[in-house]
């Protein structure tokens, strides 16, 4: 976590010379907290001038800082602060008042800027040791219920390919009825939808039976995302393309299913992103030269893909991730590296994240990160310490 020191600010705004003591002003800013404090963090008063204010303060050794409002009436109030508040949480610009700083020497804890890719990155990277959760070889990752994460195993005998579930705060096993012969999981709203080697897609409660429903796909369903905001889960089979479903409310019972065309036909679609605001969708292919392409839903909704928006990224990708900075983040499994994109083309940084046969990528908050790989390096939580600011 940064800080950012008082005289960085001092420096900025003048100086009362009034007196000794380096007491600084921010000009025409105010802090974002509420006015009904309780009384052991602050508290108002109303008086004709913030120098009156001043001289209040200055005789409190336990205020930190104050705010002064001026009012319409020509009177103001102060609001006194026993601490300093996070830099984040003034606000500029405010007309109206003027922020009062009695401690000279003590610091602004500044949230980080996490749609920074270079800080990001470094902190990401500074992690990157004692980070495994678990040495089974995996495959798909995706988020389960109750703060769970859910991890498809990959065995020699794909028959034995089982759904592990882990407590994303604590990388704790929770146990799991068993299913197996699995190539990749999803959940939504208390539903399972499982990917299996019979090339189908079953729905199950969380008891695992019975099964609600099941959808023949006649080919590999290798990943599975949702939209939420319209109830549609999106799939993606290797070979023939993207199927989209509608989920029917409170049963969750697959309905309506067609395909999205393949614009790489033949190759093993493992990645899907899903934009923030679910209104297109990035794909990417486990094959050489193919680019990642971008899917918009059409005002018919229909998806379509053409070539705005495609991000020229040639390696093999086995997952995608867009954050909520509109950054696309690429996994690519043989170099063991997550590169990641602006969504006008630009590679904004990259970087190799250690171990062998990456797969899949979580991304969660404070940027808390999962991978998995499909060898012994397992499953991994890499935790930077970050306090990320609020995404304008
Ligand atoms: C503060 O706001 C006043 C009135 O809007 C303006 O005249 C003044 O220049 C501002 N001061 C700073 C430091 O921005
Ligand atoms: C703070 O408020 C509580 C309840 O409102 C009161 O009992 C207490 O005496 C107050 N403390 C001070 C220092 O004013
Ligand atoms: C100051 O002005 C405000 C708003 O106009 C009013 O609510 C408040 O009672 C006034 N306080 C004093 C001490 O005059
Ligand atoms: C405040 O900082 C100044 C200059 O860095 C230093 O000389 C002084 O001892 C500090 N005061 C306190 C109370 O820490
Ligand atoms: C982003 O972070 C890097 C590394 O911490 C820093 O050098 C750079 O100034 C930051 N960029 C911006 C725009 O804040
Ligand atoms: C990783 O864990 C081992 C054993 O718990 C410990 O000895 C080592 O210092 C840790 N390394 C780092 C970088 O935290
Ligand atoms: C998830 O949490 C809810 C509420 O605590 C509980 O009813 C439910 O059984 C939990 N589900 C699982 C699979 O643990
Ligand atoms: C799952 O569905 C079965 C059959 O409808 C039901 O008996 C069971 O209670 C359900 N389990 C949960 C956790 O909802
Ligand atoms: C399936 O499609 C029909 C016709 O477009 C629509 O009316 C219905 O709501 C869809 N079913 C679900 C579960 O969304
Ligand atoms: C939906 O809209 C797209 C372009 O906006 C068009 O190409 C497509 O033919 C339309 N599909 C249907 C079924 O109307
Ligand atoms: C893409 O966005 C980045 C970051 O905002 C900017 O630096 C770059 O110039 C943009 N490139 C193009 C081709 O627009
Ligand atoms: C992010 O980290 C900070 C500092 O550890 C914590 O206070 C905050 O709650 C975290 N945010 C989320 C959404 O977990």
């Amino acid at each position: 976590m940064r800080v950012l020191h008082y005289f960085l600010v001092l420096s900025l705004v003048p100086y009362l010379t009034a007196s000794f003591s380096p007491y600084g002003i921010l000009r025409n800013a105010s802090i974002k907290l509420p006015f009904d404090l309780n009384n052991d963090t602050g508290y108002t008063i109303e008086t004709v001038s913030c120098n009156q204010c001043l001289c209040h303060a200055a005789h409190n050794p336990v205020v930190a800082l104050f705010t002064c409002i001026r009012h319409e009436m020509s009177n103001f109030t102060c609001q006194m602060y026993y601490f300093i508040p996070k830099r984040d949480e003034i606000e500029y610009p405010n007309y109206d008042a003027d922020v009062y700083l009695m401690r000279p020497n003590s610091t602004f804890e500044e949230k980080d800027d996490c749609c920074n890719t270079t800080m990001l990155i470094e902190e990401i990277t500074r992690m990157l040791q004692n980070t495994s959760i678990s040495t089974e070889e995996f495959l798909t990752l995706s988020e389960g219920e109750n703060n769970t994460i859910l991890a498809v195993t990959s065995c020699s005998k794909l028959e034995q390919n089982a759904l592990l579930r882990f407590n994303r705060f604590t990388g704790e096993n929770i146990f799991v009825e068993h299913t197996s012969s699995l190539l990749s999981a999803g959940y939504y709203k208390e539903r399972y939808y499982f990917g299996t080697i019979a090339k189908n897609i079953g729905v199950y409660n969380s008891s695992m039976r019975p099964r609600l429903c099941l959808v023949d796909t006649s080919v590999e369903i290798r990943t599975i995302r949702f939209l939420k905001k319209t109830q549609k889960m999106l799939a993606g089979a290797s070979g023939s393309g993207i199927y989209l479903c509608d989920i029917v409310p409170n049963s969750g019972i697959l309905n309506n299913c067609t395909i999205i065309p393949n614009i790489a036909p033949g190759e093993e679609l493992h990645a899907i992103g899903v934009a923030q605001d679910e209104m297109a969708f990035y794909v990417g292919w486990n094959a050489d030269g193919q680019d990642i392409h971008l899917y918009r839903r059409q005002p018919n909704d229909t998806w379509v893909t053409d070539a705005s928006g495609k991000i020229d990224h040639s390696a093999p990708t086995t997952d995608l991730v867009v954050d909520n900075c509109q950054r696309i983040w690429a996994v690519e499994p043989r170099s063991d590296r997550i590169r990641i994109y602006h969504r006008n083309n630009t590679l904004l940084g990259e970087m190799n994240v250690g171990g062998t046969n990456l797969f899949n990528l979580m991304i969660m908050e404070n940027y808390t990160i999962f991978i998995t790989h499909q060898s012994a390096d397992g499953l991994r939580a890499i935790r930077p310490s970050l306090n990320c600011r609020p995404v304008p």
